[in-house]
């Protein structure tokens, strides 16, 4: 068996902590069986590299490899991309099509946020982990692979499946194997080896002198909470490294790179100039909105009293709704935090509905002008955010998914 160090070389991971060799030495282990695996981890911490060295030190390995990206393609298609489907199975369905489980037979497939899969495709999930079946959408005829798959999620999944958004015998199936990663914070010893190794690889990419951190620098880097991760430390090292002239950077110089997220992330004194303009703008943006629902809530309850009805909130949402018949979803009764268009909420499987639902219920000059910030914002967001999808819907507090079908609907 291959020892972890050189696997570490082969696929380029940095680090010496006991968690993360344990977790590659884990993945050894387990890669030459069919057992299923679950990668857990918080986002950023490199849960990819894992089904990559499952894959390549199996049988499999001649055979595809498919990594799927569960949160990032629309409900609508998802068991069409996964399974296939038969020509005229729904509009535009004009050819037959194979899913990713036809295609991976004898191979492996990665289901990359398998938290975001909607409770029908678990179903689907749930019997092909079971007998190696699966039905293409549109069909009848039932059909065989053999596809080991390992799976990540960086979303606690008991609470999930508390909140009844994941099955627990899907959950079981899945996590035959568990791998976690270790988060950035606790991996002391790897921050500034890792800060020196993206500074270098960024330096001969940009041609410039590699930038170097003082002492001070590295107690204040180790100091950091992380909430992205290597992510984030690689995007902080790539900024660094393309912006600094003085390539020296001292903890003064540091700071300005390190996004004070709460008081919890960052143990020191907070300077609250140190807020990026982004960051403000956003959250401002993101108090508009929010006004602007609550008032269009507010206008909605006084036309309702003024025409003397007395009907309840949540219908009279429903029946401002002209263009759209959409079943009323428990979130759009209790409160307004399901009806505005930039929530947090990303569990919310009734979250796209809902956002469509309070865009169709406003004025249209207020249509208008709401939906060229919202683009703005996105565009912006994912300017500073290289074009990572990930990285710009947890900026603006929705979900990829969401992020994804506006990206769609704005030809952006
Ligand atoms: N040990 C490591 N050494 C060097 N680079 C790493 C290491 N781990 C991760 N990276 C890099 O960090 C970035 C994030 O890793 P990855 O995409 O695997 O994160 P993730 O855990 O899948 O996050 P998410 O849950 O957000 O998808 C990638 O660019 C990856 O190459
Ligand atoms: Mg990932």
């Amino acid at each position: 068996m291959e020892s972890v160090q050189v696997i570490k070389q082969r696929f380029g991971i940095i680090g010496n902590d006991p968690k993360l060799n344990r977790s590659i030495e884990k993945a050894t282990r387990v890669a030459p069986t069919d057992i299923s695996v679950l990668v857990a981890g918080e986002s950023g911490v490199g849960k990819e590299n894992i089904p990559k060295i499952i894959h390549s030190l199996s049988q499999r390995k001649h055979n595809n490899y498919i990594a799927v990206n569960c949160g990032a393609i629309p409900e609508g298609t998802i068991d069409s991309e996964l399974f296939g489907h038969e020509k005229g199975a729904f509009t535009g369905a004009t050819n037959t099509r194979k899913g990713y489980f036809e295609v991976a037979d004898g191979g492996t497939i990665f289901l990359d946020e398998v938290g975001e899969l909607p409770l029908t495709t678990q179903v689907r999930l749930l019997r092909v982990l079971e007998n190696g079946e699966f039905i293409k959408v549109g069909s009848s005829e039932v059909q065989k692979t053999d596809v080991r798959i390992v799976a990540a999620t960086n979303v606690k999944m008991v609470e999930a499946i508390k909140k009844g958004k994941f099955r627990e015998d899907l959950y079981y199936r899945l996590s035959t194997v568990e791998i976690e990663l270790p988060p950035l914070r606790n991996r002391n010893e790897d921050i500034h080896l890792l800060f020196r190794k993206f500074a270098s690889d960024f330096a001969q990419k940009y041609k410039m002198p590699t930038v170097r951190l003082t002492d001070d620098a590295v107690a204040l880097l180790i100091r950091y909470h992380f909430p992205g991760n290597i992510r984030q430390l690689r995007n902080i090292a790539e900024q660094i490294s393309v912006i600094e002239e003085n390539r020296n950077i001292d903890a003064l110089k540091l700071k300005q790179y390190l996004p004070n997220l709460s008081s919890s992330s960052l143990p020191m004194i907070i300077d609250e100039s140190n807020h990026s303009f982004g960051e403000e703008k956003s959250s401002l943006l993101k108090m508009i909105y929010d006004l602007r629902t609550e008032l269009n809530e507010l206008k909605k309850v006084t036309l309702n009293i003024m025409h003397g009805s007395k009907i309840k909130e949540s219908e009279a949402f429903l029946e401002t709704s002209t263009t759209k018949t959409l079943a009323p979803s428990p979130s759009i009764n209790n409160n307004n935090e399901g009806l505005v268009s930039f929530h947090n909420n990303d569990d919310d499987i009734h979250q796209d509905d809902d956002e469509e639902y309070y865009i169709e219920t406003v004025e249209e000059d207020e249509n208008l002008s709401l939906q060229d910030k919202e683009i703005e914002m996105i565009k912006k967001s994912l300017e500073r955010n290289s074009n990572k999808r990930k990285l710009a819907a947890k900026e603006l507090g929705i979900s990829e998914r969401t992020l994804y079908r506006k990206i769609k609907q704005y030809n952006l």
